[in-house]
């Protein structure tokens, strides 16, 4: 689908939250407090969308990689989902925000998991905005997972090699239900994808943003996305 006119605003924002740890140091603070505010600030953005009409909502909250970190940060963090959870459960299903999660669960701890399929189950009935939560996640990682899954189809007779394809493929990944980003925000300058939706942002705009994520407001979120429909995508199309 090929257009050169102005179009409406991006239907699915994803965002790389960055910065929380650089905003905490420049106030002295330990890291985690910069992610207990970047936890502040996911819950006021989810409530942002609706009025601007982004109705899925993609934030990339701890990556294959953030497993290097130390100890007591990954500790920290897993600890902040699970009170996350805990807490906005509630307001959640009032808002009717459904909310899903992508990325390895394997790896992560099972009182973790059991919260995440809950607030799943709770709030699968919802349509507001659909808020999708990166843990434990890496683009390659999923293609590599969603890759194996397709093999075993393929052994099991239930795909023939024939039938891989971009139409088959994103069927397997962990985002198979969502629509692609159409804007891909990241905050506190860094201007890297860093392994965030590889397949599903091929054709997104992106936004790199100086802002660390827990001062990224509601105004400057409104901004970038009203700036979004001044932008003129081809899709790799020559203009009529
Ligand atoms: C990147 O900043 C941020 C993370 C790795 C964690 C993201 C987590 C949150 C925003 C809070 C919790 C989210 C939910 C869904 C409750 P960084 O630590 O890399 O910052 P730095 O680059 O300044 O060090």
């Amino acid at each position: 689908m090929a257009t050169e006119e102005p179009h409406a605003g991006p239907r699915h924002v994803a965002i790389i939250m960055d910065g929380n740890g650089r905003w905490a140091q420049a106030k002295g603070r330990p890291r985690l407090f910069g992610h207990h505010a970047g936890a502040k600030r996911v819950k006021e953005i989810v409530r942002a969308c609706k009025p601007l009409g982004v109705k899925y909502l993609t934030i990339f909250a701890f990556s294959t990689e953030n497993w290097k970190r130390t100890q007591s940060e990954v500790s920290g963090l897993m600890s902040l989902f699970r009170q996350y959870i805990r807490r906005e459960t509630r307001g959640l299903i009032d808002e009717g925000v459904c909310v899903r999660f992508i990325g390895d669960r394997v790896r992560l701890d099972p009182k973790l998991v059991k919260l995440m399929d809950e607030l799943e189950e709770s709030t699968a009935g919802n349509d507001v905005v659909n808020l999708t939560i990166a843990i434990n996640y890496g683009g390659r990682d999923e293609v590599a997972r969603a890759t194996r899954r397709l093999a075993k189809d393929v052994a099991d007779g239930k795909l023939s090699p024939d039938e891989v394809n971009e139409e088959t493929l994103p069927k397997y990944l962990d985002t198979r239900v969502l629509p692609d980003p159409d804007l891909v925000i990241r905050t506190s300058g860094e201007a890297r994808i860093s392994n965030f939706l590889l397949w599903q942002s091929a054709y997104a705009e992106y936004e790199f943003v100086n802002t660390l994520w827990p001062d990224f407001s509601d105004e400057e979120f409104q901004k970038v996305v009203g700036s979004f429909g001044k932008r003129k995508r081809r899709f790799g199309a020559v203009p009529a």
